[in-house]
This record gives structure tokens, sequence and C-alpha cells, in this order.
């Protein structure tokens, strides 16, 4: 192998090596501080800085479970996140609908392929809806 293929190599190695542990990433989680948290806050219990600023009411989504007789409600919590069904139903509500931004920016991720955006749509919300389980107060 030439030097050039050599240094390729290992430029192609180093780059792939993950930057935190396997163990330490939680997708739902990143994905909650970054599109959630803004109104419902870190923790869920719904003081987050955007909805502190609008002064509006945003539910605590720590007790969805407590508030369901002690069943996390997985099927009304997705639909809630989605939204895209509930909108034509209902007309506008505080709650942005994730649905479509998540299936608009899933696309630039598969670049040229044919791809699913409902896939990717689904991954993304499961892994929130994984998250949100894990905050339901005890
Ligand atoms: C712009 C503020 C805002 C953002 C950002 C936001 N929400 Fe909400 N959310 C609300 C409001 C307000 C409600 C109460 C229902 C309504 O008025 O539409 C709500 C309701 C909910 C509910 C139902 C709570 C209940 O008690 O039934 C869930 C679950 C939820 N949001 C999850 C999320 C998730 C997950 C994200 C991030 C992908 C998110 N929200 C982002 C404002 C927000």
């Amino acid at each position: 192998m030439k030097a050039t293929n050599w240094i390729a190599l290992a430029v192609a190695s180093a780059l792939s090596v993950p930057v935190c542990g396997a163990d330490k990433l939680d997708i739902g989680k990143m994905e909650y501080d970054q599109s959630c948290a803004t109104c419902h806050g870190l923790n869920g219990k719904g003081k987050g800085s955007f909805a502190e600023a609008m002064q509006f009411t945003v539910p605590d989504i720590t007790t969805l479970a407590k508030r369901n007789g002690g069943v996390f409600p997985v099927t009304r919590v997705y639909n809630v996140i989605d939204g895209r069904e509930e909108v034509t139903a209902h007309g506008s509500r505080a709650m942005p609908i994730w649905g479509t931004y998540l299936s608009v920016s899933a696309a630039p991720r598969y670049d040229d392929y044919a791809y699913n955006p409902e896939a990717a749509v689904r991954g993304r919300i499961l892994s929130l809806i994984d998250y949100l389980y894990r905050l339901q107060a005890k």
C-alpha cells in the first residue's frame, strides 16, 4: 500500500471512532433537550424558559403515567408529539407539530437515496417516548 493510502486509512479509522461511549449516547434525551426543554423544562415539569417568557401554561409531563392510573399512555403521547392527525381534527394548538418538522428534517440525512421519512419520524418519536417514560414521577 502506498504511503498516501496508509494516511487515508489512518484518517478514516480515526474518524470512525465514536466521540463518546455507546453507553452515554442517549438519543431520546438529546432530542428532548434540543426540541422540548424550552417549553417543558429540562426536567419535564413545564417551566421551560420559552414557556415562562410567553406566559403560557405547559403541562407537567412527568405525571403522564400518574394521571393515567399508573399506565404510561404510549399511543396518546405518540399522537400528541406527532400531531399531524390531531391538527386536522382540532385546528391550531400551542404544542408544535413535530411530525412535520421531523419528516422534513429527515430528508438531508438520506442525501440522494430513496428514503422513507416516516421510518425516521417513527424512530425519533419512539426515542422521545422512551425518554419521557424515564422522566415519569415514581
Ligand atoms: C412551544 C412550546 C412547546 C414545545 C417546544 C413542546 N411542547 Fe409539548 N406541549 C406544549 C403545550 C402548551 C402543551 C399543552 C397542550 C396544548 O396546549 O397544545 C403540550 C403538551 C404536551 C404533551 C401532552 C401533555 C399532557 O399532559 O397530556 C406531551 C406528551 C408533550 N407536550 C411532549 C412534548 C415533546 C416530546 C416535545 C418535543 C419534541 C414538546 N412537547 C415540545 C408546548 C410545547
